[in-house]
């Protein structure tokens, strides 16, 4: 059981509306903080802008058939529901909680 506390923030009020279109990957400010959100299997998850590697924006990379995020440039791959950098070079993403509500979908920072 986790007991991280989180500050959970506005993203939208449902999937349709982020404007993925034909894009897997989407960049958007929330909260003075820019991150990344992917949409695999119609499932949303959201991680932080920049590989950890050395700073690509993973908005222009993509998501491999298994679901992986992969970056543009050095093509480091890492797993969207934690971040893990599944092509072993030892850089791991940081991932965010997401959480669809009644009233919308909110992603969480920690506090
Ligand atoms: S900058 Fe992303 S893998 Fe090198």
């Amino acid at each position: 059981m986790s007991n991280k506390i989180y500050n959970w923030h506005f993203v939208a009020s449902d999937i349709q509306s982020l404007g993925f279109g034909n894009f897997p990957i989407i960049e958007l400010a929330i909260a003075e903080k820019t991150i990344c959100l992917a949409l695999y299997k119609e499932t949303l998850f959201a991680f932080q802008a920049i590989c950890p590697h050395a700073g690509a924006k993973m908005v222009n990379g993509y998501l491999d058939a298994q679901g992986n995020a992969v970056c543009p440039l050095h093509k480091y791959k890492f797993t969207l529901k934690i971040g893990y950098n599944v092509t072993g070079e030892g850089y791991n993403m940081r991932t965010y909680p997401i959480e669809i509500r009644d009233d919308g979908i909110f992603v969480g920072f920690l506090s």
